[in-house]
């Protein structure tokens, strides 16, 4: 028999044609997400789970006893939705999709970086509502982004294809702050410097681009304190997770002009986004657009299926990360 397996959302329809073909799978055609009472009734149901970061995996959704599921496939390389311990501790593995949207996420970093930068929005707002009156020397002045210092909080794959774009791309100077101690060859190449406290990095930098997980050990890394040692011409960009920053703390520096400005991608308790951040000319938001290319989201579940497969087939999963 085959194992079966639910996917909780729609995925790319090649990825879902290759599990359906391999497994028994129940595919989401309506894509509405699931409940915590049928996110609980998953695991009991199937072989697998393969949710996603729009679903939430705290320990209240994982059966009591005896899980029938053996395995969470993660669409998506950020796992902060799913209690890890709790699965540990009931002998499910989880895994995630790391590599595949590096190239993605760091060009929606820059993008953020540039639109916040030259007011890309705003401008597009103003010249939709028919409000541009023409070229004039003084009209909607922006910030030069070349030659600036970007600051990178978490030197992971996504950090450092951020920041090698800003260095190659833009001349941009490196500086960051990562845990543990960062000296590759990558780093090497764009002169980047690793600086002690993310106070430092805050304070040096004329974009700050945060690239760490998120989750209870990140919640609130950029808090009012942080963000007060800002330069006051400094933007955040964030495409990590939004509980990374406290998003109040944020909507006061911006409502006060206190930083210029900010690029979100993610944001605390998404899809909501508060009304007040809405309202800030001030800030680029996107919808949670990272990975969302034809290929990056293919190659995600293409990784999902890999890990899939190789569970079944009683091997070790090539993406383990509980
Ligand atoms: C991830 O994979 O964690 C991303 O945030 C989804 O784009």
């Amino acid at each position: 028999m085959k194992p079966r397996l639910i996917v909780t959302r729609r995925w790319p329809a090649a990825v879902e044609k290759i599990l359906a073909e391999r497994f028994d799978t129940t595919l989401n055609a309506s894509d509405v997400p699931l409940t915590p009472d049928q996110m609980k009734a998953a695991f009991a149901d199937y072989d697998a789970v393969l949710p996603t970061v729009s679903d939430k995996l705290p320990a209240s959704v994982f059966p009591d006893a005896g899980s029938r599921a053996k395995l969470i496939g993660n669409f998506g390389v950020g796992f902060s939705h799913i209690d890890t311990n709790a699965a540990r501790e009931r002998g499910i593995v989880v895994t995630n999709t790391p590599g595949v949207l590096t190239d993605c996420t760091a060009d929606i970093a820059m993008s953020l970086l540039l639109s916040v930068a030259r007011r890309a929005g705003e401008g597009e707002r103003q010249l939709r509502a028919g409000e541009w009156t023409g070229w004039c020397p003084t009209h909607m002045i922006g910030t030069k982004v070349t030659g600036k210092t970007l600051g990178i909080i978490g030197m992971g794959r996504i950090g450092k294809a951020t920041a090698k774009r800003a260095h190659f791309g833009f001349d941009m100077d490196i500086v960051f702050f990562n845990r543990s101690r960062v000296a590759d060859a990558e780093v090497e190449a764009m002169g980047a410097t690793q600086l002690a406290t993310i106070e430092e990095v805050m304070a040096r930098s004329d974009f700050v681009s945060l690239h760490c997980p998120g989750g209870a050990e990140n919640r609130h890394l950029i808090n009012a304190a942080r963000l007060a040692a800002m330069k006051p011409s400094a933007f955040l960009i964030n495409t990590a997770r939004g509980d990374v920053v406290d998003q109040e703390a944020l909507v006061d520096v911006l409502e006060r002009r206190a930083i210029a400005g900010a690029g979100l991608d993610v944001f605390d308790g998404e899809p909501a986004v508060p009304e007040r951040l809405k309202r800030l000319e001030n800030a680029v938001l996107l919808p949670h657009l990272g990975s969302a290319t034809e290929e990056t989201r293919v190659a995600m579940g293409m990784k999902v299926v890999d890990n899939v497969t190789a569970f079944f087939a009683g091997k070790e999963v090539p993406d383990r990360v509980a």
